[in-house]
């Protein structure tokens, strides 16, 4: 497109600008304390919107946090992208391990990122990759190239499940009908190698409570003679995989998409350095599943994994013991075709069933959601691979991811439209982590890439 470069390169100074004045402001979903700053970055955001040339911009409230909504619309006989993101973020702990503090943004050079990284919370989940497309659209619209409509939807719920926007989809069809759906919240293989997401995992969440006697005992006078429900726990725990690492639940697999050989020897042709992978996360072997690779086993295989644990003394020193209750969290990432419900409903049978006598279990299922693939036939993927092989000078590897963005199949399911997900973060830009960053290379990259998805993705439609 005209004049990209030099667009980029005479406002970069203020794009950066811009998206640290985002990230300064706490937007946590997870904690009602920060209320008030998620409504400032719904603020933001709109105003961010407006300036960029959108119309009709809109918080549009909702039983929760706001969605932020607006639009183009230039012809309507021309196609439309419906741009999702989310200006939500994770919380900041723990705060100790971060360098610098997570909400005063610094940019840092990395040995990957030497052009430097952007170090805040959100910079790459998703404020970072969703400002992108704030600014591929202020390019397009203020250098007269914008070649089709384009509504923007951001909400400030993702990363607690997005329990209102499901809602807020099905009340508001015919306003966010479009041709496609474009994402830019998730990662890439590395920055001499441009990937494009085709796979998301679905998700299962619960929370198990396990009770025993009906209050905390001494360790020494009732040891050896109730059952400890810590104990207990763990020893349910550990039972939910086999020895090669197969989820022992019954029916979890049932359904489970077995990809061909073909798929896999396909798969295995991406790049992946084991030796740097072990290296850079400081462990001697990896771990998992019999039968699968590393890049298999984190995107095409379902898992079960224990996110926290709690119960009985955890204070200082030692306090001799036997708790009441204990307690875990646990997701269970899952593949196409898997039901995140009936899961959730095979786990909790099993996990109750495994229960001796001696304690109580209850099962608390949270959110959930289904997983994603899309086609790599599709005119949007072959928009998407065009562009990136324009900005990045190499044809685009498809690649599955392991993580989930439960809202795309919602959208699959009641807009009738496929989802490209084109992001632009690595792996080790440490979202959900301290040191959260977001290299400005792939930032300036992706307002780069963006508008030419844009481009050719009009061109197809014809
Ligand atoms: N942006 C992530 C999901 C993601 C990251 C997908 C990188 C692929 C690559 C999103 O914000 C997220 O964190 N999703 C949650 C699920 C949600 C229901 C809380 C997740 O994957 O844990
Ligand atoms: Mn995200
Ligand atoms: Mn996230």
């Amino acid at each position: 497109m005209k004049d990209i470069q030099s667009y980029i390169n005479e406002h970069k100074d203020r794009f950066l600008n811009e998206l640290i004045e985002l990230l300064k402001i706490p937007s946590i979903s997870a904690d009602s304390a920060y209320k008030a700053d998620i409504l400032k970055t719904a603020e933001t955001v709109k105003t961010s919107l407006e300036k960029a040339g959108c119309d009709r911009v809109k918080i549009c409230q909702t039983d929760g946090n706001p969605i932020v909504y607006g639009e183009k619309i230039i012809d309507k006989a021309l196609p439309t992208v419906l741009v999702y993101g989310h200006y939500d973020v994770q919380p900041a702990d723990p705060i100790d391990l971060w360098d610098s503090p997570p909400f005063e943004p610094v940019i840092k050079k990395t040995e990957l990122h030497p052009h430097g990284a952007i170090f805040g919370r959100g910079s790459c989940d998703d404020k970072g990759q969703m400002y992108m497309h704030v600014k591929a659209l202020e390019f397009m619209t203020s250098t007269n190239q914008l070649p089709c409509n384009v509504k923007f939807m951001i909400e400030g719920e993702e990363e607690v499940g997005s329990p209102n926007l499901s809602i807020f989809v099905k009340n508001n069809q015919e306003k966010l009908k479009n041709d496609v759906i474009l994402i830019s919240d998730t990662g890439m293989i590395a920055n001499d190698v441009p990937s494009i997401t085709t796979g998301l995992r679905g998700l299962s969440y619960v929370e198990v409570e396990v009770t025993g006697p009906n209050r905390d005992l001494h360790s020494g006078l009732y040891g050896g003679a109730v059952a400890n429900p810590i104990n207990i726990l763990t020893k349910m725990i550990a039972s939910l995989h086999d020895d090669n690492n197969h989820i022992t639940i019954p029916g979890f697999y049932d359904k489970v998409e077995e990809l061909s050989k073909e798929e896999r020897a396909e798969m295995a042709k991406a790049p992946f350095n084991l030796e740097n992978y072990k290296k850079a996360l400081n462990i001697e072997a990896v771990y998992g599943e019999t039968g699968y690779a590393t890049n298999e086993r984190n995107s095409i295989r379902p898992t079960l994994d224990v996110n926290g644990i709690w119960g009985g003394y955890i204070g200082e020193g030692a306090k001799t013991v036997i708790a009441s209750k204990a307690y875990a969290k646990i997701s269970m990432r899952l593949v196409p075709h898997q039901d995140w419900k009936e899961i959730t409903e095979l786990f909790t049978k099993h996990f109750t069933s495994i229960a001796p006598k001696g304690v109580t279990v209850k099962v608390k299922p949270h959110h959930g959601g289904q997983g994603y693939v899309t086609p790599i036939d599709g005119i949007e993927y072959q928009a998407a691979s065009k562009a990136y092989e324009d900005t990045f000078g190499k044809v685009p590897i498809p690649q599955r991811s392991g993580g989930s963005i439960p809202i795309v199949s919602l959208f699959e399911q009641e807009l009738k439209s496929k989802t490209i997900l084109m992001g632009f973060g690595l792996d080790s830009d440490a979202i959900h982590s301290p040191n959260e960053h977001f290299g400005i290379f792939n930032f300036l990259k992706g307002i780069e890439t963006i508008p030419l998805f844009y481009k050719y993705f009009t061109e197809l439609s014809k």
